[in-house]
């Protein structure tokens, strides 16, 4: 049987995977020759996403990570995703289990992936007014395949407008709601050591609204930020640079807990391609929290499938901000 003596690092990689308000909704079980990964539904966002599907979603980059980590330690691994715990009484909760199969050597490609999961993070500020290569969304889209989740590119202007109108319109709805207002703030931390949530030092200080770019990036200080007057502009005073991040959509052909699962796979993996290629993105799924707006998009923008992921993708030279994780110790559980 192919053993893993010590899981500690493999988990502590699975939990650099984002997770929606870093609410880090997982828990594990390893056994020698197994990862078992559960959804933790103590830490859910009852307003926000009442189904977990956000949650499940930041699970399944939790397996990936896992998996990548696996592979370049030297063990060949494989998920299964749903399906009966192994060995356990059952649960509801329980999402997926990644099963050691034997040795593998690990490759440059396995190293640099492994490498990506401690340089990743959310980048929330704008980027620089560089494209993003062709080439590298054709290479999302061929890491996200073998998951059955597809990568479209909003590039036509009509789409973008859609989008980004609707992104506009789900900020807007979701700050005027009391209830999602006092659950944001619940996970904000002014404390840049926390373990959990999003710090106020990950967030753009700047009002979002005020960015020159179509892209309303979710606002985590909504209420909490005095507007300033905006600068006086002189005449001859060059425009803003504006940001050009390529924005991507990631959908699956079914909306049920195994698909989502998927979908977060599939992120996990296009997010450690990217990073290894020196770029950096950030989600933005306000329009897809709720479920009329995330309906609107499928039929507006004429979507094959559910959208599960929105994100910017770009270039940054801003330095990055490192969010907190809770400890190994109180995610894991070891049987024998
Ligand atoms: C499913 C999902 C949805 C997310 N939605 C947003 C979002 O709408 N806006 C945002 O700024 N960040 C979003 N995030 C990023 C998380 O806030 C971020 O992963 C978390 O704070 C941890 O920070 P890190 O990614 O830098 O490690 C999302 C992440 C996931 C996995």
């Amino acid at each position: 049987m192919a053993r893993v003596q010590n899981w500690v690092p493999v988990v502590e990689a699975a939990t650099r995977a984002p997770s929606i308000h870093n609410t880090q909704p997982w828990r594990f079980t390893a056994a020698p020759d197994r990862l078992e990964v559960f959804l933790d539904t103590s830490r859910g966002l009852p307003t926000l996403d009442p189904t977990h599907r956000q949650q499940v979603i930041s699970c399944g980059v939790a397996v990936e990570f896992a998996l990548v980590a696996l592979r370049s330690a030297g063990h060949e691994a494989e998920v299964e995703v749903g399906g009966a715990e192994v060995g356990g009484a059952g649960d509801d909760d329980h999402l997926a289990t990644v099963r050691v199969t034997g040795p593998h050597e690990p490759t440059g490609a396995d190293q640099a992936l492994a490498t990506a999961i401690v340089e990743r993070h959310t980048r929330r500020a704008p980027f620089l007014p560089h494209a993003v290569p062709d080439e590298l969304l054709g290479q999302l889209q061929e890491a996200a395949g073998p998951y059955g989740v597809w990568v479209q590119q909003v590039s036509e202007t009509d789409a973008e407008l859609v989008l980004a109108h609707l992104l506009d319109r789900a900020e807007r709805a979701e700050q005027s709601d009391p209830a999602y207002r006092a659950e944001l703030e619940s996970w904000l931390r002014t404390d840049p050591d926390a373990p959990d949530g999003v710090p106020v030092t990950a967030v753009p200080a700047d009002d979002p609204a005020a960015r020159p770019t179509n892209w309303t990036v979710r606002d985590f200080l909504v209420g909490r930020r005095t507007r300033q007057p905006a600068a006086p502009v002189a005449d001859d005073d060059p425009p803003p640079p504006v940001e050009r991040p390529a924005v991507v959509l990631l959908g699956t052909a079914g909306d049920d807990r195994p698909a989502w699962v998927q979908a977060g796979r599939a992120l996990g993996r296009v997010l450690l391609v990217l990073t290894a290629a020196g770029m950096a993105a950030s989600p933005l799924t306000q329009a897809l929290d709720w479920p009329a707006t995330r309906t609107r998009m499928r039929v507006d923008l004429s979507l094959v499938g559910h959208p599960q992921m929105i994100m910017r993708i770009g270039w940054s030279s801003a330095q990055p901000t490192r969010t907190g994780r809770r400890p190994v110790a109180e995610v894991l559980r070891t049987v024998d």
